[in-house]
């Protein structure tokens, strides 16, 4: 069963761009969703001083102490919420935190929605526990989101996962759409999963509201991979309804015994490196807008509306037919590396590419002026 697993595409795309630079060309990156910055320095620091002074042996299988309540200080800031960080587990990574949620919510055979075009791991993870995504196609009349009709029309479903910003196309969920669909699934019995590893990249006036201010049987998953920069380091959380907390810190135990401690610290120091965090989202919010303004110029006018994460969904089937091989021809001839949609939509995802917008504005600039370029000698044949 296990051996249908699909690969992750973009890291094809990664390896040919690297490819590529290896052998001495330049490459505008826009393909891979992972900040180029690295980890505030505030938390290298924190690295610095615990590989000195500590042992960092392991922890609890929920992280060290200090973790969880200063993860349900950020929530209470971030949300004006109070969370008891007794519910709150350290994972390694938002990925960690599905592998063992899914777990502890569902039994083998579980039919759990996901949206079509959405993170291809979440079909692809539950299909190698056992369980069975159900293809919740999305398209620009929801923003790309689902809604209760979209969920009704699935079947019977025993679990939803829900990303709002979402991977690939960006689009958020209003807090009237996120309580629809949370009281929906509550009337229903269906585990809501939200998955929030991109709150904190907004643009405008855009805001997101977090499923546990909603409903006590929502799971929520989050990162310090995207706001907090930290990808590598591998450390996410979970907030949990308390009825799964302790099978959690089961399957915790057993599976992973405990994420990695030196990460554990440094993500707490994160916690603290907001001031420069939010540089980022002002450079995101400018590359965005570079992207915005130039895509269409280059041909792309159907675009998702970018509010949140640091993607832009284009539709380009009028560019070419398969946005893979499209993919492949900006690269070798021009140097832009961009993600064709086919990881995040088995079906329709070669009329669509996303391009990713967390690099340098530099690259933005180039890769837009190399791809209007481009657009014109296509224009001029
Ligand atoms: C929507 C979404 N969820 C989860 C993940 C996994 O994140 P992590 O690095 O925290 O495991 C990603 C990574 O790109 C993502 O885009």
């Amino acid at each position: 069963m296990t051996k249908s697993i699909d690969p992750f595409y973009v890291m094809e795309v990664v390896a040919a761009a690297q490819e590529r630079e290896q052998s001495g060309e330049a490459v505008f990156h826009l393909e891979v969703g992972q900040p180029s910055t690295g980890a505030p320095k505030g938390a290298i620091d924190a690295a610095h001083r615990l590989l000195d002074s500590d042992t960092l042996g392991y922890t609890t299988s929920r992280g060290i102490p200090e973790l969880a309540p200063a993860i349900a200080s950020h929530i209470g800031a971030q949300y004006d919420l109070d969370v008891d960080p007794g519910r709150i587990a350290i994972t390694q990574g938002a990925s960690g935190a599905f592998v063992l949620t899914l777990l502890a919510a569902f039994e083998t055979g579980a039919r759990v929605g996901v949206t079509t075009p959405g993170y291809p791991c979440y079909r692809n993870m539950l299909t190698a526990l056992g369980m069975k995504p159900v293809a919740i196609d999305v398209d620009s009349s929801t923003r790309f989101q689902p809604t209760t009709e979209l969920l009704e029309a699935a079947g019977p479903l025993d679990g939803v996962i829900v990303a709002s910003p979402s991977n690939p196309t960006g689009t958020v969920l209003s807090s009237s759409e996120m309580t629809n669909l949370v009281n929906w699934c509550d009337d229903n019995d269906v585990r809501f999963i939200s998955d929030e590893i991109y709150h904190g990249l907004t643009y405008g006036d855009t805001e997101v509201v977090t499923a546990t201010s909603l409903s006590d049987n929502a799971i929520v998953i989050n990162s310090f991979s995207k706001y907090f920069s930290m990808t590598g380091w591998r450390i996410g959380w979970t907030v949990l309804p308390t009825e799964l907390t302790g099978l959690v810190d089961r399957l915790a135990q057993n599976l992973v015994i405990c994420p990695t401690a030196l990460s554990q610290h440094v993500a707490l120091a994160a916690l603290d490196c907001r001031e420069e965090l939010d540089q980022h989202v002002v450079r995101y919010t400018q590359n965005r807008q570079i992207l915005l303004d130039g895509l269409p110029k280059a041909g792309m006018t159907d675009l998702a509306p970018a509010d949140g994460a640091f993607y832009i969904w284009a539709r380009t089937d009028h560019l070419a037919a398969d946005s893979k091989l499209l993919a492949a021809e900006w690269l070798r001839m021009l140097g832009v590396a961009a993600t064709p949609g086919v990881d995040f939509h088995p079906t329709n995802g070669h009329k669509y590419m996303r391009f990713s917008f967390c690099g340098s504005p530099e690259t933005m600039r180039g890769a837009v002026d190399a791809l209007q370029k481009w657009r014109l000698r296509q224009l001029a044949h």
